[in-house]
């Protein structure tokens, strides 16, 4: 044998994926991936805690921290309720939209976060189009970013409050949750789930705390690759079917601003995938429906369901407040260097700076 060919033979193991350094800073929330579940459950329990405390006494939490909001895409859920968590611990916060500041002149991200930094922020909320801009933002910055949406990728805080809107309806009196809490419960994800940052974390979220999660929707907006994205996780074509399974029902909008030339008939995918009253009470008269907004009423929801009594969709918006709070108290008092998860150790010795 060749003596070069045994010193150039490599072992056929795969090698072991490096260790990931995000997050960088310990009150970070890029992906709902960087909570165990007993950081879900801390956070939940916080988010009661703190919905329920005096507002002269919350005022005290965050008292003149300054939070940066910075949305390069439209809102109005998830940019009030962090506004309006952030202020109700006594932050400070300032709102920069890619359409009043540098952004327009063409500043990149990094530069407007560090930017930000200089001026004082102590914590980024950040809305982006591009997967993945919050990991860049925190790797720059170094402070505390939280993912307010980055393109098709994730959404965390709008999983934790769905997941706060399911146990309130399916597990009432539950505070925390743990990898059975929702054993037993079919969550049904139903539309444009290619290109939802909200589906992309439920499925990262719910079967962690014991769920079964149903994807619906036609093979244009769910690929069959998506029933491999995790355990717990499967795909049913067939919407009547679907929901015949289902406690929760989770409505998707088709987001016709990522469909990159997709031609879809709007009025084949109405008669395949839009909840209406009737659907509903043939196949899921008991089932919870949510929405994560903005909702198209008559497209995927008919304007009876979204008013309805199986309806939750204001309970969710509600709920962000309650979350966000948890998630800025995070942010900032978290300690830092702490291992991944450090949200089930909130410490405030250091007052939280990073
Ligand atoms: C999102 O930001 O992803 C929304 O909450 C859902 C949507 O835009 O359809």
């Amino acid at each position: 044998m060749n003596p070069a060919a045994s010193a150039i033979r490599r072992p056929l193991a795969t090698p072991p994926a490096p260790a990931s350094p995000f997050p960088y800073n310990s009150g970070s929330l890029l992906s709902v991936l960087d909570l165990t579940v007993d950081g879900v459950s801390h956070l939940l329990r916080r988010a009661t805690d703190l919905e329920n405390e005096d507002p002269i006494v919350r005022d005290h939490i965050l008292a003149k921290r300054r939070i940066a909001l910075l949305f390069y895409e439209s809102s109005t859920r998830t940019r009030t309720s962090f506004e309006l968590a952030s202020k109700a611990l006594g932050a400070d916060t300032t709102l920069v939209s890619s359409l009043s500041s540098s952004i327009e002149k063409g500043e990149s991200l990094k530069d407007t976060g560090l930017t930000l930094r200089a001026l004082g922020a102590e914590a980024i909320i950040l809305r982006h189009n591009a997967s993945g801009a919050a990991w860049l933002l925190e790797e720059a910055t170094r402070l505390p970013v939280i993912n307010a949406g980055d393109g098709m990728h994730e959404h965390p805080t709008q999983a934790l409050l769905d997941l706060r809107t399911i146990l309130q309806h399916l597990r009432p009196g539950v505070s925390g949750v743990g990898p059975e809490t929702l054993a037993g419960v079919t969550v049904m994800i139903v539309g444009d789930i290619l290109h939802s940052r909200v589906a992309r974390s439920n499925m990262l979220l719910l079967p962690r705390v014991g769920a079964r999660v149903l994807l619906c929707g036609p093979k244009e907006l769910l690929p069959e690759l998506a029933a491999r994205s995790g355990p717990g996780i499967e795909i049913e074509r067939d919407f009547e079917v679907a929901l015949a399974q289902s406690q929760a029902v989770m409505m998707l909008r088709i987001q016709a601003e990522r469909l990159a030339g997709l031609q879809l008939d709007l009025d084949d995918y109405k008669t395949g995938y839009q909840l209406t009253g009737q659907r509903l009470a043939e196949h899921a008269p008991k089932a919870v429906v949510l929405h994560p907004g903005p909702i198209i009423r008559g497209m995927e929801i008919t304007a009876g369901v979204a008013d309805g009594v199986q309806s939750a969709i204001l309970e969710q918006v509600t709920n962000g407040v309650a979350i966000r709070m948890a998630v800025m108290e995070r942010a900032l008092t978290a300690e830092s260097g702490a291992p991944a998860d450090r949200s089930s150790s909130v410490g405030r010795e250091n007052g939280g700076r990073a």
